[in-house]
């Protein structure tokens, strides 16, 4: 049986670093494509030739067109522009949006039953374009941003705790942005409430610390954006998609009423299995929590209105 085709669109620090982690993990043959000539090339020769290296004999492929996607049954896309110092996601709405359209559209045209892994920004709006440009089920579209942000998050509480992050259970819902919603009320260390072991101010400096995650490394790298962390969770929910792993991750999803909600993208928790997004799960929130996500969808809503006008997506 021949290995899976997993695509990687942006052969940018995410995404060359998405295929080694797809590589590494030999979660199947992976075609990496970016427009700059030679590039993708050059980064996948690199990763074939550490295969022997590291034990993997997963093919990677760069490509500066859309047509070695044939037959991918995933594609994760990290093309668009990193945010620089003191820019807001949504300051990359229109250059990522026209770019998520011309994208998806190259995708569609060689691979149109792919499952689709957004990373680009602004994230959940980027999730909107992609599933309206692509025409494909809400299902087989989903966005990476709760498992990272959700990263972050569990390993600031192990370093406040002092603890492994294997035993850091929490979870990040909402929009990826400052608005996100690092759920304090559920947050546990193998089992003991995380209010038990650390004060109400230090967590709510942890929270603090977890919406701004993305801007604290693009402050100190100056000129790009995090790309191990964003990649490691992209992968995850590949993986988890790919082997059918069925994990429940926090993910950015269609909201059709779901915690009374309409229309929106947003980071919410799902089961991610070979069918993509196979169950939204509703949790009780407190009303903070829960008022803070309406809120936090209703900005994503307002951005989706905002593309849908800027690159004329009926
Ligand atoms: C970040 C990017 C992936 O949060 O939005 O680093």
């Amino acid at each position: 049986m021949a290995r899976r085709k997993i695509g990687v669109i942006g052969g940018g620090f995410v995404g060359s670093t998405t295929a080694q982690r797809l590589a590494e993990k030999e979660l199947g043959d992976v075609v990496l494509v970016d427009i700059v000539d030679g590039m993708p090339q050059g980064k996948a020769l690199d990763l074939v030739q550490a295969g022997p290296v590291c034990g993997y004999d997963s093919v990677v492929e760069g490509a500066n067109d859309y047509s070695s996607l044939e037959g991918a049954e995933l594609v994760i896309i990290t093309a668009g522009m990193p945010r620089k110092p003191g820019m807001d996601r949504s300051d990359l709405l229109r250059v990522n949006g026209e770019i998520q359209q011309k994208v998806v559209s190259g995708i569609m045209e060689f691979a149109p039953s792919a499952m689709l892994v957004i990373v680009s920004n602004p994230l959940d709006v980027m999730c909107y374009v992609a599933h309206q440009v692509s025409g494909l089920p809400k299902n087989k579209v989903v966005g990476m941003a709760g498992v990272l942000d959700t990263a972050r998050y569990r390993a600031f509480l192990a370093m406040e705790v002092g603890c492994s992050v294997r035993d850091i259970q929490a979870m990040v819902l909402g929009g990826h942005g400052d608005s996100m919603i690092p759920l304090t009320s559920t947050a546990s260390v193998s089992g003991i409430p995380v209010q038990q072991l650390i004060s109400a101010e230090r967590l709510e400096a942890l929270v603090d610390r977890t919406r701004h995650g993305g801007a604290e490394i693009v402050n100190l790298l100056k000129t790009g954006s995090a790309y191990y962390a964003p990649s490691a969770s992209a992968v995850a929910m590949a993986e988890s998609i790919l082997l059918d792993q069925k994990r429940i991750m926090p993910c950015c999803s269609l909201l059709e009423g779901q915690y009374g909600i309409e229309d929106t993208w947003v980071g919410v928790p799902v089961i991610l299995g070979s069918d993509g997004v196979e169950k939204i799960i509703e949790v009780e929130l407190s009303s903070a929590e829960s008022e803070a996500l309406q809120a936090s969808a209703a900005a994503v809503h307002d951005g989706q209105t905002e593309v849908a006008q800027m690159i004329n997506i009926t």
